[in-house]
């Protein structure tokens, strides 16, 4: 459920007209609704309730400072997955007991950035990685918490790209060398082999690849129990999807959040350890719409285009993933309907939001919405094609704040130098 309904036809977030907003702050303009991340994380623990956990929200799905404060204040830990995103928890003043450092491929830095900040644990993705985190926290003379990532292998049936839990996926360290791993790391005392972690993917629609990777990393901290490994957690990683249709059309809908914690409950419960949750999309990715402004339209050889003033550079998900997103007008639509594709502006012919799309009959200078772009929206945006990126905006109510500012040109050459600054070779 989200809080984006029409009042006489116009289409509200929360009590915020659309369109006045987008003629306010101009466009394009990501806004999200902080009513619907506060049910979401609400809906999310009431589903967990009768499982010990943590919920580690992972930033990397919308990193907005202001996002990043609400969730803190609703009590949420954060999955981290560079020095980048953990100082941006820091900058909310997250508590770092309850933040994690996930990642296939950190660096030094992150590596001692987290173990000084005094994470929870380190996600540790090889072995190669876990020696350099034992070095790393014997330089800083602590003991590193560590939870291995295991790949469970186990097919998360969603698209390829953001599939992350089979034999071949460059994620985690395979499912059978686990065990002997853990065995060696627990002989070293600057680690502490914390927990054990996975995740299989993204936009997982189905309960089954959930409770496939639950029985196998309830056989394993079993394992490692018995073998005298002293665990606190169980991490199941993010992933569960949302529905991207709305009204006609809809999609089966995805598991609700008492039947995922149920079926880990009833798997996970009695290894009598804490389990840690990492959603993204399911948290904030139906909280937020893109709203955008129709450019002109064009009769194109065999159809009509209607070129927006967002492009791929904003919203890259359908150029990427053949994502859809539902698009609607913010004013009240007529009844009458043309079949069109939804363009922006960038030079590519992958800059296309919709192919052969219902909408309502429109024209230039006409307000557009894209639905369900909370998550993996603005954090891809670029400046791809000379393009300043969008500014965000939080509704609350009938209140609104601008929660990021828009790019200005300039921003464009930031930190770039013309050749003839550059200083001659001696
Ligand atoms: N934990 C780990 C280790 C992850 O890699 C991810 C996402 C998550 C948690 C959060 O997953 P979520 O709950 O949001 O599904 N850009 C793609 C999605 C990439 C997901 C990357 N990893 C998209 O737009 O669909």
């Amino acid at each position: 459920m989200d809080h984006f309904q029409r009042h006489e036809g116009r289409l509200f977030c929360e009590e915020v007209d659309l369109a006045e907003l987008a003629t306010h702050y101009g466009t394009p303009l990501y806004v999200y609704s902080r009513a619907t991340i506060t049910r979401h994380i609400r809906v999310l623990k009431e589903g967990l309730a009768d499982l010990p956990h943590h919920i580690c929200y992972a930033i990397k799905c919308n990193s907005n400072l202001a996002i990043l404060d609400l969730i803190n204040q609703l009590d949420c830990g954060f999955d981290a997955v560079s020095l980048g995103e953990l100082r941006k928890a820091q900058q909310i003043n997250a508590p770092m007991h309850t933040t994690i450092l996930s990642g296939v491929g950190k660096r030094d830095d992150e590596i001692r950035g987290a173990l000084e900040a005094g994470v929870m644990y380190i996600g540790v993705e090889s072995e190669e990685e876990l020696s350099r985190v034992a070095e790393i926290a014997e330089a800083l003379k602590v003991q590193a918490p560590v939870a291995v990532r295991v790949n469970p292998d186990v097919d998360a049936k969603t698209h390829p790209y953001i599939s992350t839990g089979m034999r071949d996926n460059k994620f985690g360290v395979p499912f059978e060398r686990a065990e002997s791993l853990y065995q060696q790391a627990s002989r070293n005392e600057h680690l502490k082999m914390t927990g054990v972690t996975c995740h299989i993917g993204s936009q997982i629609t189905q309960l089954a690849p959930f409770v496939d990777a639950a029985k196998r990393m309830s056989h394993l901290a079993q394992r490692l129990q018995a073998g005298g490994i002293p665990l606190h957690y169980v991490g199941m990683g993010g992933g569960r999807g949302i529905p991207y249709h709305h009204g006609e059309g809809a999609e089966a809908p995805p598991p609700s959040p008492r039947d995922y914690g149920a079926a880990l409950k009833e798997i996970l419960g009695p290894l009598n350890l804490t389990a840690v949750f990492e959603p993204g999309r399911v948290l904030v990715g139906n909280a937020g719409i893109l709203l955008t402004k129709i450019v002109r339209t064009k009769q194109g050889a065999t159809g009509k285009f209607v070129i927006v003033d967002a492009g791929m550079n904003d919203l890259i998900r359908p150029a990427l993933y053949q994502a859809h997103h539902d698009i609607e007008t913010l004013l009240p639509p007529g009844d009458a309907t043309e079949i069109v594709d939804v363009v922006g502006p960038v030079c590519e012919s992958a800059d296309t939001f919709a192919k052969q799309r219902a909408l309502p009959l429109t024209q230039a200078g006409d307000l557009l919405g894209l639905r369900s772009v909370g998550a993996y929206g603005m954090v891809m945006a670029s400046s791809y094609n000379g393009r300043p990126r969008p500014a965000e905006v939080l509704c609350d109510g009938d209140a609104h704040q601008l929660i990021r500012q828009r790019d200005d040109l300039e921003d464009l050459w930031r930190g770039e130098f013309p050749l003839h600054a550059l200083a001659k070779p001696a």
